[in-house]
């Protein structure tokens, strides 16, 4: 069984066939279901998600493509929403992406520290999506200390996520692992400890091979779970009771 630590359930991208696919996937080994907030819209849709379905948890939070919709308004919704659902387990997606830069960095920044900030205050962990901003970002989570959670989808270098372990964090792996060109997720996921590796799928994005380009779902988790037995040496049954854990105590389910 496997946990998909970052699944986009609520993505129009599973509007067609949600609750076939959602009432489907326990059968195909998916024994847990962590489904972000990438807006306030996106975060109530994913906690009205964690209340049909038992094995689906949420978190709410404004992506960094969305983060010049956060003010105290909208924190305070993320709190009513916390405090009405004992399924948010997580304040995410939150974090920075310099890639494409349609929010301006200073707001983006903004948004991130108040969203740290209210993951503090309501002591939940927190799902971190960075994207070339590997500086800023790890700058603002030491702005944080007592602030914990997942870098998800992980970019960043062998020695940031040495650095992120070592603060006690997470480090979150997708299809990515079974890409050809994925030399520096391949060199992380070999290196860092075993007790900190959660697998998720990002879907309907990061399908792994061989389904690249194709829309992603949960039920797909199983390919990295094969690529990282391979490369810790492991057995794929062994890997899905570590990271299964691992997602547990992230996520305190
Ligand atoms: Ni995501």
């Amino acid at each position: 069984m496997l946990f998909d630590t970052h699944a986009h359930m609520d993505d129009h991208a599973f509007d067609v066939d949600r609750d076939e696919l959602l009432s489907s996937l326990p059968g195909q080994g998916i024994a847990l279901l962590m489904n972000p907030g990438c807006s306030l819209e996106s975060s109530r849709n994913a906690s009205q998600l964690s209340q049909r379905y038992d094995y689906i948890y949420a978190a709410v939070g404004s992506h960094p493509d969305a983060a010049d919709e956060v003010n105290e308004e909208v924190l305070e919704q993320y709190r009513e929403l916390c405090k009405q659902n004992p399924k948010i387990k997580a304040i995410g997606e939150i974090g920075l992406d310099y890639h494409y830069e349609d929010i301006p960095r200073d707001i983006q920044k903004k948004a991130f520290r108040a969203q740290m900030a209210l993951a503090a205050e309501l002591d939940l962990p927190v799902i971190v999506h960075e994207r070339d901003a590997h500086e800023d970002g790890m700058a603002i989570v030491r702005e944080f200390p007592n602030v914990k959670g997942v870098f998800h989808c992980y970019s960043g270098s062998a020695e940031m996520a040495k650095q992120l372990v070592d603060m006690g964090w997470y480090i979150g792996f997708t299809g990515v692992l079974t890409f050809k060109n994925a030399r520096k997720a391949l060199e992380v996921a070999s290196s860092i400890p075993l007790d900190r590796l959660v697998l998720e799928t990002d879907c309907p994005y990061m399908a792994p091979e061989p389904f690249r380009g194709k829309r992603n779902d949960p039920g797909k988790l199983y390919r990295m779970a094969e690529k990282l037995a391979e490369l810790r040496g492991l057995t794929v049954e062994e890997i899905h009771a570590i990271t299964v854990e691992n997602g547990r105590r992230l996520y305190r389910i």
